[in-house]
């Protein structure tokens, strides 16, 4: 231990008040970090000793002393507390103790400011590259229930209102269309994180002839921040993260709203498995759609870290200031929370949720979702569209008001509302082949939707 009472400096007398020393302190929540600010310190002590700022002899001793802690760590035989404000203050101070003055070196040329930068950085690139091999997992259970039904129909909603019927795969090879560009968006943002800030100083860069590019490449990173003033102040690099997170929920969220929906009694187009699902304490009956239900709830905590680091950034001045401590515990929970959600759904998808095609098929038949296909089928007979459009709308009032369907219609009647109709009107209302038709590029058909799934198939491996 340092002879202040602060690990930052002599200057200081007193003890921080305890309350205080706690609102202060990160280490709660940085020792998170700690590897990564191993990490990013044996880096910086190799650095200082290939340029001859310290010798040879006292990087190897920094580097293995480092390598040391972190070994306590994962034993768990390390465990900084509230002495420590931070972990980077944590580690500097296990070092020193571990291995003497040497350890005093480490921070030369440095600052707790590009310290953390860099950790965050190191720590969100491995996040991403995870959350991006969650998504794969995800968009394979999609493609697993997809290939499975590609034939089952499923009533298509606009306005949660029956629109026109559709082949359930097709439904969920949406699904899988929002996962690819969810993943495209973390491979983007990806090469915004994984740039160095190490050697910005505490923000005017350094006097003693640090190499940052040597650093750099140590550290596996593509290239090194230009201005040493943004290198420490910049975290738009965990809005974008947070962006991308708040999109990978809203896509679960929906789904998962679609799944509740399925699950209700009113619906019945889904069962859910015991495995996943909850009782009530009271309704001896219930089974409860807990997890898309958890998944909808938790998306609005990840919103919430997202609008929380752009509330914190908006009004700091450069360069660094206290308030971007803050920035830890939204990406932290973010990361959880998103990895959460997409395992839990991924095991909804893959092995608690069982499709009834029995009960969707009969939904696709029971209702006018078939209303267009007849306007078009006079159309394609030389009917200006919206004609058709128009009697099939009177076609459809007087089925309403006698309580019949379409289908239920006899040839007769459906001559007297055009003469254009023939015997095959039966089938062209037909929900399957309603769909079958629909075979226009990235459209519901049968054969389309074959390929989808064939082409979702090759992005995956
Ligand atoms: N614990 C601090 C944080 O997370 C580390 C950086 C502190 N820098 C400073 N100048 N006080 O932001």
């Amino acid at each position: 231990m340092s002879q202040s009472p602060q690990p930052w400096s002599q200057r200081f007398e007193t003890a921080l008040h305890p309350a205080i020393a706690q609102f202060n302190a990160s280490i709660g929540f940085d020792i998170n970090l700690i590897e990564y600010d191993i990490t990013g310190s044996q880096a910086h002590a190799q650095m200082l000793a290939k340029v001859g700022i310290i010798s040879a002899e006292e990087g190897d001793a920094l580097v293995k002393g480092l390598e040391q802690i972190r070994q306590e760590y994962r034993q768990g035989q390390f465990n900084p507390g509230l002495d420590d404000e931070d972990v980077h203050f944590a580690v500097e101070r296990r070092l020193t103790e571990s291995i003497g003055d040497i350890g005093k070196k480490l921070h030369t040329a440095r600052s707790r400011n590009d310290q953390v930068a860099t950790d965050v950085r190191l720590y969100l690139r491995d996040r991403i590259r995870q959350i991006q091999v969650d998504l794969k997992a995800w968009q394979a259970a999609l493609i697993a229930q997809a290939e499975r039904h590609i034939d089952t129909l499923i009533p298509g909603y606009t306005h949660l209102q029956r629109a026109q019927p559709l082949s359930l795969a097709h439904h969920l090879l949406a699904y899988f269309e929002m996962a690819q560009r969810d993943w495209q968006r973390l491979d983007e943002i990806y090469h915004r994180v994984n740039i160095c800030p190490l050697g910005s100083g505490a923000l005017a860069g350094t006097p003693f002839p640090i190499d940052r590019h040597f650093t750099a490449e140590l550290l596996q990173f593509e290239a090194v921040g230009k201005n040493s003033l943004d290198g420490v102040s910049d975290r738009d690099f965990a809005v974008e993260f947070l962006c991308a997170a708040s999109l990978i929920v809203m896509h679960l969220s929906r789904f998962s709203e679609e799944v509740i929906l399925w699950s209700s009694q009113e619906f019945s187009f889904v069962t859910l498995s015991d495995r996943i699902s909850t009782g009530s304490s009271i309704m001896p009956q219930k089974k409860n759609p807990d997890v898309p239900e958890l998944v909808r709830g938790k998306t609005g905590r990840v919103f919430g870290h997202l609008q929380a680091m752009l509330t914190l950034l908006k009004g700091l001045p450069l360069a660094y200031n206290k308030d971007m401590q803050e920035d830890k515990e939204c990406l932290f929970d973010a990361v959880i929370t998103v990895r959460a959600c997409l395992e839990a759904m991924t095991i909804l998808l893959a092995e608690g949720i069982e499709f009834q095609p029995q009960r969707l098929s009969a939904a696709v038949a029971e209702d006018f979702s078939n209303a267009t296909d007849v306007a078009d089928y006079l159309a394609s007979k030389g009917v200006p569209f919206r004609e058709a459009y128009n009697l099939v709308g009177k076609l459809v009032k007087t089925c309403v008001s006698e309580g019949i369907l379409l289908k239920d219609l006899s040839l007769e009647r459906w001559r007297s509302f055009h003469p254009l109709f023939e015997m095959d009107i039966f089938e062209a209302i037909a929900p399957a082949q309603v769909v079958a038709v629909r075979n226009s590029y990235g459209g519901t058909g049968f054969e389309q939707v074959r390929q989808q799934v064939i082409a979702a198939k090759n992005l995956l491996v």
